[in-house]
């Protein structure tokens, strides 16, 4: 019996197979620091969990219709106009998480063969997806110069006649930077100028740490370039709903029709009772992910200081989303303990089995040199980390 080409060459996801490993290490009773997990250590909001309650006890457990409850599109589409996004309920589908809402869209849009362009470093999955719906991904390596936020000119060199679509994020996943309009609308008129796709990943938008910076969908820049992107977002993140599962898409009416369809024959509507969750997460108090912010902005001031104290290694500091993205070349070519450094993967390897601390490296963002660290986790653990990445330093170099 064999596999499917397709499935032979899938790989687990490489961030949550980090974390797996390292809350199976510590299952087993080893002390270990989880700096990978792209998830809020913090608890779904009261409100939130109360609505989800309500909807069970109101037997609100039946399916719903596939492209999710018309409250909820509606909800989405108010938020998104405050935002300057003409969206209408019907251009909506809310899907499984983000990651679903990535995959309906580019199912939607991929024909065999055809290129998306990601620019890296990218979020892993993306790449992974790209295979799963038997397009190619096609890598754009972007600058340290420009905080690694890709420009026209690269954009032009990766684009060839079968370039279909290409992935954007901001706020990024890993570096945490964010997109200006500016930088936004050479993008944009790149993708109408080529009549390309643009798949606008918004995931970490609510997770902005300066009240001077606003997101900017790439989608508001006019309507060209509206009717050619598919905006992606979810509150896994911003509402610490990951395991609650909701994300989605808004486009335009037909790519929106299609993209019910593709989910109308594989899942279904999502969860009712997270639907009703994610009613009361858009349209209901916002305390305490408010609180939830302004703690993430503190974690990331702490933590950026601390890594920028620490001989040789140095980081941007990020505007968004709850990730370090640190520079550890200067480690590079060195041996601790008697293993060669050879690449970040072996920095994160001796992190994990010497130090306890258990990070990302940046192969798995498509770019080398660096780690990843997530904020998303308590004080005490970042003290204690940031502490471990100290001695680690400072013992061996
Ligand atoms: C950039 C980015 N997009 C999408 C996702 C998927 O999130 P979810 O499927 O929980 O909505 C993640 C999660 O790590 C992410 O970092």
């Amino acid at each position: 019996m064999k596999l499917s080409a397709m499935a032979s060459g899938i790989r687990p996801s490489s961030t949550l197979s980090i974390s797996a490993e390292a809350n199976r290490r510590k299952a087993e009773g080893v002390d270990i620091i989880n700096f990978s997990a792209g998830e809020p250590d913090f608890n779904t909001p009261e409100n939130i969990k109360e609505a989800a309650i309500r909807a069970i006890n109101d037997n609100f457990t039946k399916y719903t219709p596939y492209e999710g409850i018309y409250e909820l599109r509606k909800a989405v589409a108010e938020e998104l106009k405050t935002e300057g996004l003409e969206y209408a309920p019907e251009d909506i589908v809310i899907s499984n998480g983000s990651k679903h809402a990535i995959k309906n869209a580019l199912s939607a849009i991929t024909d065999p063969g055809d290129e998306i362009i990601v620019p890296a470093p990218y979020w892993n999955s993306y790449i992974d997806i790209i295979n799963m719906v038997y397009g190619v991904p096609v890598i754009v390596q972007t600058r340290k110069q420009n905080i690694f936020k890709v420009t026209r000119a690269e954009l032009e060199k990766a684009y060839t006649p079968k370039t279909k679509a290409l992935i954007i994020n901001s706020p990024n996943n890993p570096t945490g930077a964010v997109y200006s309009e500016a930088e936004l609308k050479e993008i944009a008129d790149f993708a109408v100028e080529k009549d390309i796709f643009v798949i606008s990943d918004e995931i970490y938008k609510r997770l902005i740490y300066s009240r001077h910076l606003k997101h900017i969908s790439i989608a508001s820049l006019g309507e060209d370039i509206k009717k050619r992107t598919i905006v992606v977002d979810g509150l896994s993140k911003s509402f610490s709903m990951t395991g609650w599962r909701v994300g989605y898409t808004a486009s335009d009416r037909e790519l929106a029709k299609a993209i019910a369809n593709i989910q109308s024959n594989s899942t279904s509507n999502i969860n009712s009772v997270a639907q009703a969750a994610a009613l009361e997460a858009l349209t209901g108090d916002k305390g305490e992910m408010i609180n939830m912010l302004k703690e993430f902005q503190h974690r990331r001031d702490f933590i950026a200081q601390r890594i920028s104290d620490i001989p040789l290694l140095s980081s941007i500091l990020p505007k968004g989303a709850f990730y370090l993205f640190v520079d550890v070349s200067k480690l590079l070519g060195n041996s601790v303990r008697g293993t060669l450094l050879n690449d970040s993967r072996d920095v994160a390897d001796v992190l994990m089995n010497s130090y306890g601390v258990a990070v990302v490296p940046s192969d798995a963002f498509g770019v080398k040199n660096y780690i990843r660290i997530s904020y998303a986790t308590s004080m005490r653990d970042i003290v204690e980390g940031a502490n471990r990445i100290e001695k680690f330093v400072k013992q061996n170099f």
